[in-house]
């Protein structure tokens, strides 16, 4: 059985997740754990590419907007680049979207399976500049080891 320590998001995230390939299941429960790990943070989620844009998948936080397009806001130009982005002031980048007025700071890494974009996980914090390449560099392997840890032909997931 799983014990949360509040410490090790990585192993954390792998331990979590052992055992389980639905990718709902195993992304509700890392949103939570990253929620729940990291100090200063008001939003962890995920976003599915379907049908070409960004959908709303499992997150702990407020309610956040539902579709986001390519080249839209930090997620679509992440999904663009192909690469983890960071944004120190949202205030500052042009085409933010604003899903909750208190998000100052965003880090959004991009989620491959086997190669191909499949999504992003999004953190925001209501402070600045709160995201450094220590936390980019957790969630990018919180990624993959979601990608590996999942199977995306699970019945009743749609993307
Ligand atoms: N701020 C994001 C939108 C998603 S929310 O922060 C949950 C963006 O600009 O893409």
């Amino acid at each position: 059985m799983f014990e949360f320590n509040g410490k090790d998001l990585v192993k954390s995230s792998a331990a979590l997740i052992d055992g389980e390939r639905h990718p709902i299941a195993n992304a509700a429960n890392i949103a939570s754990l990253i929620y729940n790990t990291y100090e200063e943070i008001n939003w962890a989620g995920f976003y599915f590419l379907s049908a070409g844009e960004l959908v709303l998948g499992p997150f702990s936080g407020k309610p956040a907007c539902v579709r986001i397009k390519r080249g839209q806001g930090v997620c679509g130009v992440c999904v663009e680049t192909g690469k983890s982005m960071i944004v120190d002031d949202v205030v500052n980048f042009p085409g933010h979207i604003a899903c909750d007025s208190e998000s100052r700071s965003e880090l959004v890494v991009p989620i491959f399976n086997s190669g191909e974009l499949i999504g992003v996980i999004d953190l925001d914090s209501p402070h600045p500049s709160r995201w450094t390449d220590t936390e980019k560099n957790e969630i990018e392997l919180v990624a993959d080891i979601f990608a590996n840890g999942s199977d995306f032909d699970s019945p009743g997931f749609m993307y």
